[in-house]
């Protein structure tokens, strides 16, 4: 078991595994969800990237074969739990554009604070919580089993104050709102 996962950490082909891989579906637990709906004013709008029977039960949701990173976000409150690896980067980078528009936005990752992404997402998001302990996803599996993440997990914020689901973990305030999209770089740089 220990050499399986050992295996598996050190496995590109795994981290590089598609979007519709079975192993995507991790679905997000109630105490986490509950205190994410509240941040978000008690509803969340639209779920981009989800199962057809929206397990997060939002207003408006995403599922494959729709490619929900493709279609419009336009929504007053967005939650965002996308799929795992390297496939995350065109949904965080859709959570930032959602948050620069003006959406209030929670995004749900892993807390691999040393990737080019985590680092992308930090230049906008304005708060920011480390969830205590190993997520236990709700993971639809033959045997039913709920199994702790392998990675530490975060909330990242656009437009919302996660310091209000600080009973999840340690929240900070980033910045009061995302920098504009319109950023003037002086000639000559
Ligand atoms: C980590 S799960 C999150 C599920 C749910 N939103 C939740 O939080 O419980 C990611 C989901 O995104 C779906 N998915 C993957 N690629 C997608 C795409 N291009 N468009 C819409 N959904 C997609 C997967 O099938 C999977 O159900």
């Amino acid at each position: 078991m220990a050499t399986e996962l050992a295996l598996f950490r050190f496995d590109n082909e795994l981290r590089r595994r598609p979007e519709d891989a079975e192993e995507q579906v991790h679905l997000t637990p109630a105490y986490v969800l509950d205190p994410v709906r509240a941040v978000l004013g008690g509803r969340i709008e639209l779920d981009p990237c989800t199962t057809a029977d929206n397990p997060v039960g939002a207003d408006r949701f995403y599922a494959l074969p729709d490619d929900g990173a493709a279609l419009p976000w336009s929504a007053a409150t967005v939650f965002c739990n996308p799929p795992y690896g390297e496939a995350r980067v065109r949904w965080v980078r859709r959570c930032a554009e959602a948050g620069a528009a003006g959406s209030r936005v929670v995004l749900l990752v892993p807390a691999h604070t040393d990737t080019r992404i985590w680092h992308e997402a930090m230049t906008s998001a304005t708060s920011l919580l480390f969830i205590k302990g190993r997520v236990k996803f709700g993971l639809p599996r033959a045997n039913g089993r709920q199994v702790a993440a392998s990675h530490p997990s975060a909330l990242i914020g656009w437009n919302v104050d996660l310091r209000q689901a600080d009973q999840l973990g340690s929240a900070f305030l980033l910045r009061d709102e995302p920098p504009s999209a319109h950023v003037d770089i002086p000639l000559g740089l």
